[in-house]
Order: C-alpha cells, then structure tokens, then sequence
C-alpha cells in the first residue's frame, strides 16, 4: 500500500507570510489533517527553508534544485549538503523549467539525484513531455529516455518519479486522468523491468494544473500516488483540499 504524497512547488513565489498562513491553517485544521494519511511537503523559494524548518518543525519541507557538485566555484548553487544540513527532506529534480530554462540534461539528473540521495535526502525526479512530442506520437520514447538517463546509477528504492506533461504545466490543460494513467503505468512497468518491489513501493505523483476540482479523478487512477502542484499550491485551502482529495482516492 503507498502511501499518498502531496508535494508544493511554489517556483519563484511565495513569501514568509505564506509559509506562516500555511502553517497557521494547518493548525487550525489540526484535529483533521492529524488524521489525513497523507505526506504533505512544500517546497518554497531555497532562502525561506532553514527558517521554515526551525520555525514549523511539524510540517515537511523541500527543495526546488541542487547542485550536483559539493562544493566550489559555482556562484549561486546551493550544494545538497547545505540543504541536508538546514532539516531539508526532499528536492526536486529535473523539472522541466529547469531543463527548458537552464539547459538542466538528464546526465546532470542522475547525478544530482545521486547526490541528493548520498545527502539523505529523497530526490523528486520529473519527467514529461512537450506538446509537440506528444503529437508526434514520441509521449513513450521520450519517458523511457528521460527514465534511463535520468535515473542511471539512481537508488531506485529511494526515489519519487513524479510525471508532469510540459503541456499541462501552468497552462490549465490537465492530462486526462486516463492519459495520466496510461503514462504512469508506461513508468511503473519501466521500473518491473528493474525490480518489482520498487516497482510496487514506488509512489508515482502527476503535475500540471491540478486543481481541486480535478484532483479527485486523477488521484483515483491505479498509478497516481499523490501529485506536484504548482498554482493552486500558493492557497492552503486549496492545497488542502487536493490532500484531502488525495486522502480520499
Ligand atoms: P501547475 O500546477 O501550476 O500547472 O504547475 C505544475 C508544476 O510544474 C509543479 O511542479
């Protein structure tokens, strides 16, 4: 049985008020979200982490990117050390801003995701195709291709995929739950092929405009675990309501 995950990519949004009204309206909801068997964890912008961690030690929180390297000169990385060391959990990987705007390739992928995982961190590796790719028929080529590369050498019983058609990010075009799942299960038999029980342990998450009123549906498809969610992450009421949605399915 997975466990449903929920996770927060606030990009470049977000502030310390934010954090505080989240962790304000988890108190309020308490009674509640005490019973929820769902992960929940934020990733805001990397300068609010060290004091979101102190501050609200109940709640779970990640990164949005890394460096591979562990220290030198690389003005302006954040090593995945430096984000151990500061109560950091999680880290996002391979999302496709980052490899559509900093040139992110799946060599670097894998090697940041191993080096998240040497920090005792979980990596959060996404994967996805473009428009395009999709119409020309390559959704499946394309995956299998960023799975390969991007998870080489990668602990796979130590790893979250998370799949999020670039299509669908931002743009208020969901994947259908049905083209959703027919991805995730493309990527749960990737990984049979490596080792079952990871294969069957592994908690797959879909992204891009999931929103409270179609989360239910996607959540409720065999292969979706939980989801990455962009937008509607900035308001807790409705990132919560797409935990309960994920608790519910
Ligand atoms: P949106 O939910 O805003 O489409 O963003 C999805 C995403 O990129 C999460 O990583």
């Amino acid at each position: 049985m997975r466990q449903p995950l929920v996770i927060a990519n606030w990009k470049l949004n977000g502030s310390r008020d934010l954090l505080k009204a989240f962790a304000d309206y988890a108190t309020s909801q308490s009674a509640e979200s005490a019973t929820l068997p769902v992960a929940q964890v934020i990733c805001p912008p990397v300068i609010f982490l060290a004091e979101a961690v102190r501050q609200y030690p109940d709640m779970v929180f990640g990164a949005q990117h890394c460096s591979e390297h562990t220290s030198g000169a690389f003005t302006g990385e954040t090593s995945t050390g430096m984000l151990q060391s500061v109560g950091c959990r999680y880290v996002l990987v391979g999302h496709s801003e980052r490899r559509a705007l900093f040139g992110e390739t799946d060599a670097q992928v894998a090697a940041k995701a191993k080096a998240i995982q040497q920090a005792g961190m979980t990596p959060v590796v996404c994967v996805g195709e473009t428009e395009a790719e999709r119409d020309g028929n390559e959704t499946s080529a394309v995956i299998l291709k960023q799975l390969e590369a991007g998870l080489e050498g990668v602990d796979l019983a130590k790893l979250v995929i998370a799949y999020e058609p670039v299509w669908a990010i931002g743009t208020g075009k969901t994947a259908s739950p049905e083209q959703a799942q027919e991805v995730h299960a493309l990527i749960r038999s990737w990984l049979q092929k490596q080792n079952s029980s990871v294969a069957e342990n592994m908690q797959l998450l879909y992204g891009g405009s999931v929103k409270p009123d179609n989360a239910r549906d996607l959540f409720s498809q065999v292969d979706i675990d939980g989801g990455l969610i962009g937008a509607a992450s900035l308001e807790p009421h409705q990132f919560a309501a797409i935990c309960k949605a994920a608790q519910d399915s």
